[in-house]
This record gives C-alpha cells, structure tokens and sequence, in this order.
C-alpha cells in the first residue's frame, strides 16, 4: 500500500467503488475514470515525469502496482457480475419438470359419424354391402324412377332445395342410389346407403341436412317377413335391447305395401324408418323382372336413432358444435 495518504485514500475508494459495482456497465465506467486515456490513475503516471529522478522510481513502482492491482479487481469483481447474471437468467428460464401436465385433449368421432358407423357396422354382419349415391342429383332418380311423377302429391312432402335453375336437386332422401344400384348390377342385391340428404325445414325434430341408411335387399322369394326379420335384429342390436317395433301401413310411391315403424320409447311409440315392398313399377323402371324378383327397401334417419339412443331432444345440438356436448361422445 502507498505511503502516501492522498494515494492511499485514492487506492480505497477505488477499490471500494468497484466492489460496489451493481452491473457490467457501471463497472466499466468505473475502468474508464480510472484506467481510461483520462483516467485518474492515468494522470497520475503521466505526471510522473514531472518528479525528480529520485522519487520518479519509487512512486512509479506503487503507481504500477495500484494500476495492476485495480485491473485484477475490476476482471474479478466482472466475472462475479456475468455469474450471477447468467445465474439469474438460468433462474428466469428454468423449467420447473415436476408441475402437472397440461394434458391432452384428443378429438372424438361426431355422434351422427359414430352411430352411422355403428349402423353400417350391424348392417354388414347381416350381409349387406355399402354403396354410395350423389347428393346432388336429378329429379328423375329423386323421384320419377321412384314412381313419383311431376305432378304428384308426394313431391310436396319433400321440401326440396332446388339447385342450378331448379335443373338438379338435393336429394331428398337416399332412395336414389336405390335405382343407381339396381340399374348397375342385376339381383341379386343387397345393400345398404349411407349418405346426406336436404330438407327445406327446421325445428327440434328435423334440420335442413340430416342423414339417412338406405336398405335394399332384391332376391327370388323375398317377402315382408323377411324385412321384418332383418330389422327386428338390427333394432335389437341397435339398443342392445328387446325393442318392440310396431309396423303402422303407410305410404311410400315406391313401395308396396308400405309401413313405418315406430318402437316403444320412453313417452309411447316413435317413428324411427320407412319401408315396404319395392313396387313392381320401380322394378321394372330398372329393367328387373317383377315376375321374379322381389325385394324391400327402408330408409331410416340416422340422427333420429341417435337422438333415441342417448336421449337428446333437439336434433339441432348434433350441428351447433358446442363442445360441451360433443364431449361427452368423446
Ligand atoms: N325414402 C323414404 C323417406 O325418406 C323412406 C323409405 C325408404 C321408405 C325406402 C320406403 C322405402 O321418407
């Protein structure tokens, strides 16, 4: 340490000031006061010259000392400053591995995706394939090959979206791929369709779109009996439950006889699908033999069935996309 006090004090307070350095950028003001071109250590070795050549030693020696001193403090009191700056930041950005997982929400399959699957799934244990249909299609398939000519009063059931200058039409029902399929292959056939159809109507119970399952079955010697079979199982197998099923005569251009069939539900009986026997006129509309083959048809909605099956009064909750409902399909 000098001997000098001015120095000495100078040394200490230095010192002392950089000790006391909060952060890189005071410290390194602190070098220029001292160390700079400027500095005030600097103005002291430069004042050097101005001794006599008898002191000039002795006081450069300590000048010296104090210059290495201050430069080994400042690296010193530096790197403790960068520590604990990178120390901090490694704290900021720590992550912590043992908090709760946010975990996952995986998507579910749409009820009405769920339950046509279900159907098409019980369906094709009873040997019926898959066929499809288009959505927009003309009116002959729609209606005048369903024996539902331009002027009869059936068509006024059908609330039919009209498209491309009233040229081609939603379908109304999936009865169409019906004649798709019996012109394309001779029987015998057995087929279910699955698809979209359009409505011009909305309330609790009907929407605009909804979708219907399509069965034909054409064979020799197929009777009502057998359609009654086919879908007294496939109900059974729907609820995974005895249903009883009443079959109430109806009337369909298209099918001879005609029924609709309800099953018992909570509050009495509920219409669930339209059937019949396919009408000889629609065999023959395709090319079939009506002298020899017969068949049935029905045409279920599939929203209806869902609605039945987890209890949903509203068939308009299937299309809101609320996610508080769809969950719970999930
Ligand atoms: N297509 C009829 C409807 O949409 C249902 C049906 C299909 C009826 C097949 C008989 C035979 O209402």
């Amino acid at each position: 340490m000098p001997t000098d006090p001015d120095l000495k004090k100078f040394a200490e307070s230095a010192f002392a000031a950089i000790e006391a350095a909060a952060d890189p950028q005071s410290l390194e003001a602190l070098r220029v006061r001292y160390l700079g071109k400027k500095g005030e250590l600097t103005a002291r070795l430069k004042r050097l010259g101005g001794l006599d050549p008898g002191r000039r030693k002795a006081a450069g020696e300590i000048l010296n000392r104090i210059k290495a001193e201050l430069n080994e403090r400042i690296a010193r009191r530096r790197s403790v400053l960068e520590e604990a700056a990178l120390e901090s930041r490694l704290d900021a950005e720590r992550i912590d591995v043992t908090l709760p997982a946010r975990g996952q929400r995986p998507g579910g399959i749409h009820p009405v995706t769920r339950t046509l699957e279900r159907m098409e799934a019980l369906f094709m244990q009873l040997g019926f394939e898959i066929s499809d249909g288009p959505e927009i299609e003309d009116s002959f398939y729609n209606f005048e090959a369903l024996n539902i000519p331009e002027d009869h009063p059936a068509r006024a059931m059908h609330d039919t979206f009209y498209v491309a200058g009233g040229k081609l039409l939603l379908r109304t029902h999936t009865s169409n791929v019906q004649i798709r399929v019996m012109q394309r292959r001779p029987p015998p056939l057995r087929i279910i369709s699955p698809g979209r159809v359009f409505r011009c109507d909305s309330d609790m119970t009907h929407a605009p779109m909804f979708h219907q399952i399509e069965g034909l079955l054409v064979d020799e010697g197929v009777g009502f009996a057998d359609l009654k079979g086919i879908l007294e199982d496939f109900v059974a197998n729907f609820f995974e439950r005895e249903v009883s099923l009443r079959f109430r005569p109806s009337y369909f251009p298209f099918t001879e006889p005609s029924a609709e069939v309800d099953i018992m539900g909570a509050n009495g009986w509920l219409e669930i699908l339209g059937c019949g026997m396919v009408h000889p006129r629609v065999l023959e509309n395709v090319g079939i033999d009506s002298e020899r083959f017969t068949g049935f048809a029905f045409g279920m909605g599939v929203e209806r069935l869902a609605m039945l099956k987890y209890g949903i009064d509203d068939i308009r909750m299937f299309f809101d996309n609320d996610l508080r409902f769809l969950r719970q399909f999930a």
